[in-house]
Parts: C-alpha cells; structure tokens; sequence
C-alpha cells in the first residue's frame, strides 16, 4: 500500500504539471482529491490494516493528500491569474437582457385582418385579384361605357402598353374589377370581401392619397333573394364590431355604372356622436364608400343570364376607416414610410 500511495503521488503531480484549463483542473481535483478518488478509498482502508503498518502508512497517505491538495491550490491559483478570461467568460444569468428591436404589422395590415376576422366570422370568404389590371376588368366588364366620361370618375395610372396586345393594362382605381374576376370563377350563392390596394392619378392632401386601401364586398344570391335590406343589415353588424358602439347607417342616391340603383354611403360619426366636429365637418354624417344592387349588365360580362341572380355591393374607403379609428387626421401619415409615425401603433 505505501507503494501505490507514493505511485499516487507521483502521478498526481505529474499529471497536474499536464493541466490547461479550468475544466482539466476539475477534472485532475476529482480524480486525486475526491470522494471517490483512489487515495481516498486508500485512507479509508487504513481502519483494516495492522498497528504497526497503520503507523507508517497513515502518516504517508495523510501528507500525500496533503501534498497533492496544496499543489491544486497553488496550480489553481496560477492558472486563474494567467487566464482573466475566466471571469470575462462567465455567464451572469441575473443581467437584464439585450433588447432587440422588432417590426410589427403596418395599421393598414393590421386594419385588413380586422376586417377579414369580422367578416369571415359572418360567413364571407376572402378574394384576391391583381393590382396591374386590365381595362377590360376595371372598367369595361364594369359598365363604363368606352369613351365615357364615367372613366375620368376615377383618375387613372394607365400603364404604358404595347401596341400588339389584345388589352390595355392600368393600376386598379377600386377593387371593383375582383367582382368580375370571382363572378367568372363562381357560381351563386356566394358572399365575399376584397381588401386590397388601389391608385388613383390625383392630388393628395389630408383626406386623399394616390395610394390607398379599399374593401369591396359582394354578396349574390338567386333573384329576391338579396336587397338593399340584406346590404343595409350586414353594413350596421360590421360597423358594430369594428367600431365597438352602435353606428348609423345612411344611404343617398348617387350613381356608379355597375350599380343600379347606386347609393353613397355615409355612418354616422363615430368621432363626436352627434356634436358635430372637425372631421365630418359638423355634418355628424362621415362618407365611407359606394354601393348599390349589382348591375344586370355587370352579371351579363360575367357570363350570367340576365334577371337569373341578384346582389349588392360596396366599395369602402378601408383607408378613411383607419383615420376615424385611430383618429389619424392625415391620410398622408399612413405611407410615409415615418417610422416615427408607424411605431406608434
Ligand atoms: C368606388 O371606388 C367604387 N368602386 C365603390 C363601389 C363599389 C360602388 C361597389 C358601388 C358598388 P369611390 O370612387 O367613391 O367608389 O371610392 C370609394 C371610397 O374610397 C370613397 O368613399 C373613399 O372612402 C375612398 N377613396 C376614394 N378616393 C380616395 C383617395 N384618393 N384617398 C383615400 N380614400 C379614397
């Protein structure tokens, strides 16, 4: 035994001049100074040895560990002063993190999902169609006779054109043009809503933008099915649910080529209840869009008989609702790109 003490010494310091790091220093601790080191299962040992041997090795095994344990502190010592990393590399699970900076949706997106939430949860599904559109789809199939000063009533990006195309190509004016588009895939009875982005060539001040957001909603049904009471109903629940409080809604007669009849539309103001203020400029009427029971004519493009279904449709300023909602007083501030705007929402 006094041999394989004096062996444990030797190795011990051998293999401790051998260290480099801190974890190889554990290491070497728990295997010469642990619990379950060989040395300590030695001292442990001593209680079934002789007298006589327990004289000469118990002295022995005592001064090695002794020995080995002194050499650790000096070699630890050491190391941690030749190596300050140590402590730069510690983690200090208690200091309050870095912050990130994150995007979120823009209020306009973010309106959009509003508005599909509450109009999928009436049982409306969503439908899409193209920003870059034909004339054919935005205004022909529409109703606006070619030529007719009815095409001027939305100022128009027309996209340059080649003179070997079959159609004409502009940037939407409305979200009307998806009408047409989903009646050509559809079969009644079906009711949807288009959010989407629209263009108008015109210029811009607090209430107007070149670019802007629009809802259209269409519901067709078989004839006598739909009416302007239907449309009238269905206008109110949304306002409801979107503004959170009773809102009124008004129809004026007016006139929209795929429309008949056709109504302006206006709610009651939401801002000042019925004292009268700035943004509806003391009317307490607001204009949100344009609606009416769909044009036979339009249904007739689509490819449907004539007289065989009937429906409504609106138009809505999705931008203005945001103005009124938010209380934005400049439609301008919506697409600026103003992060100092836009982080506030
Ligand atoms: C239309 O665009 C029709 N397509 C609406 C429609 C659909 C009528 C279905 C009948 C049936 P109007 O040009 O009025 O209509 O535009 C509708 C709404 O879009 C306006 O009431 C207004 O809220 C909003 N709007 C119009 N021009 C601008 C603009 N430059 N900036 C912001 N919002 C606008």
């Amino acid at each position: 035994m006094k041999e394989r003490i004096l062996a444990i010494q030797e190795e011990g310091k051998a293999e401790l001049a051998l260290v480099q790091d801190a974890v190889a220093l554990q290491v070497w601790e728990i295997k010469y100074l642990g619990r379950k080191s060989e040395l300590n299962s030695l001292l442990k040992g001593l209680k079934d040895l002789s007298p006589e041997e327990k004289r000469v090795v118990g002295p022995l095994a005592n001064a090695t560990r002794q020995e080995l344990s002194q050499a650790f502190s000096v070699f630890q010592a050491e190391l941690l002063e030749k190596n300050q990393d140590w402590e730069a590399d510690r983690i200090d699970v208690t200091a309050p993190g870095k912050s990130f900076p994150s995007g979120h949706l823009h209020p306009v997106t973010h309106l959009e999902h509003e508005i599909e939430d509450i109009f999928t949860s009436m049982g409306f599904d969503i439908a899409d169609g193209p920003e870059a559109e034909k004339e054919w789809y935005n205004f022909d199939a529409l109703n606006f006779p070619k030529n007719h000063p009815a095409r001027d009533m939305q100022d128009t990006f027309w996209l340059a054109s080649e003179k070997k195309w079959k159609d004409k190509y502009v940037m939407r004016t409305h979200t009307s043009p998806v009408q047409i588009r989903y009646m050509e895939t559809h079969k009644p009875p079906y009711r949807i809503i288009v959010p989407g982005r629209v263009f108008r060539n015109e210029a811009t001040d607090a209430s107007h933008e070149h670019t802007f957001h629009q809802f259209e909603c269409l519901m067709v049904d078989k004839a006598g099915e739909v009416s302007v009471s239907t449309f009238k109903y269905i206008a109110e629940a949304f306002f409801e649910k979107f503004f959170g409080k009773k809102v009124t809604v008004r129809l004026r007669p007016s006139f929209f080529p795929f429309t008949e009849p056709s109504f302006e539309f206006d709610i009651s103001c939401v801002l000042c209840d019925g004292k009268g203020c700035s943004t509806c400029k003391g009317t307490c009427w607001l204009e949100i869009g344009g609606a009416g029971m769909v044009n036979q004519k339009v249904f007739e493009a689509a490819g449907y008989k004539r007289g065989q279904y009937q429906g409504f449709a609106w138009g809505f300023g999705l931008t203005r609702l945001g103005l009124m909602k938010y209380r934005i007083t400049d439609i301008r501030l919506l697409m600026s790109g103003d992060l100092r705007f836009i982080r506030q929402f």
